[in-house]
C-alpha cells in the first residue's frame, strides 16, 4: 500500500511517520520539502492552487492519503480567515475530489473546536456543530467538503493535542517553570489532553484493521469518529499534573505555584470552547481500541521527554 502523508512535520504528522511506516510504502510531505530532522521529502503547501495539489497526487498515485497538515494557529486565524479556509477547507475538498473517483480513502483530522463548548456531557459525533471562531469554522468546512466529495474517508476529531516536540501546552509549561515562580493557568476550559503519539498509534491500528492484507474492504466503516484520551481536566489541572511529574523525571528543577484563573482573565484573539470533552465510544467500539486516560497518557510523554535529554 502506498501511503501519502501530508503534514509530516507537525505534532501528529511526526508521530505518523513512525506509526505508519510498517504499514506500507510511506511517502511524506511538508510545506518546505524537509522533514524535522532535515532529510528531504515531498513538498506540499495546501495554500497552493488545487492544480498544484492534484499534480502531486497524480504523480505520487497513493493508495491512501493521510492528511495531518492544517492551519492550526487559532488566534491568528481570526485575521487570516481566507488562508485558514483555503488550507483547512478548500484544500481538503481538493483531496476528496481527487480521491473519490479513484477509490482512494482519505484519513483526515478535525477538532473539538467545531463545537461551541456549551455542553455538559461528552460531545458525540452527531451533536450539532457551532464553531466559535475562524479556525473551528475552517475545520468544519474541511469535514463537510470531504464528506461531500464522496471519497471513502475517516474524519478523526481530536482535542488538546500535545507531544514531546512541537508547540504545545506541555512544552510551554516546562519552559515557564524554569522562568517563573508562579504560573496562572485557565481553569474553566475542560478537555482531555491527548498525545500526538496516541492519535498516530490509533490511526495505524485502525488502518491495520481496515486493510489487514494491504487492501481496504468495500464495506469498511468509514465516517466520523471522536478520538482523544479518556477522562477530562482543565488547563490548570493539566499543568498541576505536568509539573510534579516533570520534576520527578528530572525535566525541571522545581515546581512553581500554579494559580487557577478564568479564561476571561487570559484574553486571546479567538474564543475557545469551555467544554471540549469528546465521547470516544464509537471509535473504541468500532475498531476495538482502548484509549488510555489523559493522566496515564501524560506519564508516557513525560517518560519520552526524559529519554530525549
Ligand atoms: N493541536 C491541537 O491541539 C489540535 C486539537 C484538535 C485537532 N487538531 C487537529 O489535528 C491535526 C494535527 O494537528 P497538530 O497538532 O499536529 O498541528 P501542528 O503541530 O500545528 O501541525 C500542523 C502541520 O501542518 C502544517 N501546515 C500548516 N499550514 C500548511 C500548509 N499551508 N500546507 C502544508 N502544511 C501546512 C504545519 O507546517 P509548518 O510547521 O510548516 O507550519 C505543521 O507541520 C490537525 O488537523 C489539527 O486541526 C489539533
Amino acid at each position: 500500500m502506498r501511503i501519502l502523508l501530508l503534514g509530516a512535520g507537525g505534532q501528529v504528522g511526526f508521530e505518523l511517520m513512525r506509526a505508519l511506516g510498517p504499514l506500507g510504502e510511506l511517502r511524506a510531505t511538508t510545506r518546505d520539502g524537509l522533514l524535522p530532522g532535515g532529510a528531504p521529502c515531498l513538498r506540499a503547501d495546501l495554500a497552493d492552487s488545487d492544480a498544484t495539489l492534484i499534480a502531486l497526487l497524480d504523480h505520487d498515485a497513493p493508495d491512501l492519503i493521510v492528511n495531518a497538515a492544517a492551519y492550526t494557529a487559532v488566534d491568528r486565524a481570526e485575521d487570516e480567515a481566507a488562508l485558514a479556509q483555503r488550507v483547512n477547507g478548500a484544500a481538503v475538498a481538493a483531496l476528496g475530489r481527487w480521491a473519490a473517483p479513484r477509490g482512494v480513502p482519505v484519513i483526515h483530522y478535525s477538532t473539538d473546536y467545531v463545537f461551541d463548548g456549551h455542553g455538559t456531557r461528552p460531545w458525540r459525533e452527531d451533536d450539532a456543530t457551532a464553531p466559535l471562531g475562524v479556525y473551528g469554522a475552517s475545520k468544519l468546512a474541511g469535514e463537510q467538503a470531504l464528506r461531500a466529495s464522496g471519497a471513502a474517508h475517516l474524519i478523526l476529531r481530536t482535542a488538546w493535542v500535545y507531544a514531546a516536540r512541537g508547540h504545545n501546552f506541555l512544552r510551554t509549561m516546562l519552559r515557564l517553570a524554569a522562568e517563573r515562580d508562579v504560573l496562572r493557568v485557565v481553569d474553566d476550559q475542560i478537555g482531555a489532553p491527548t498525545p500526538a503519539r496516541l492519535i498516530a498509534n490509533a490511526t495505524a491500528a485502525i488502518i491495520a484493521r481496515l486493510a489487514p492484507r494491504g487492501a481496504f474492504a468495500g464495506d469498511a466503516p468509514w465516517g466520523l469518529y471522536h478520538l482523544s484520551a479518556g477522562g477530562h481536566t482543565s488547563w490548570h489541572g493539566f499543568a498541576r499534573a505536568i509539573l510534579p511529574a516533570a520534576r520527578r523525571a528530572g525535566l525541571i528543577d522545581r515546581v512553581p505555584e500554579v494559580q487557577a484563573i478564568a479564561g476571561a482573565d487570559y484574553p486571546a484573539r479567538a474564543r475557545r470552547p469551555a467544554w471540549s470533552v469528546l465521547d470516544c465510544a464509537r471509535v473504541q467500539d468500532t475498531f476495538a481500541l482502548r484509549l488510555p486516560s489523559w493522566d496515564t497518557a501524560l506519564d508516557a510523554v513525560i517518560g519520552e521527554l526524559a529519554t530525549m535529554r
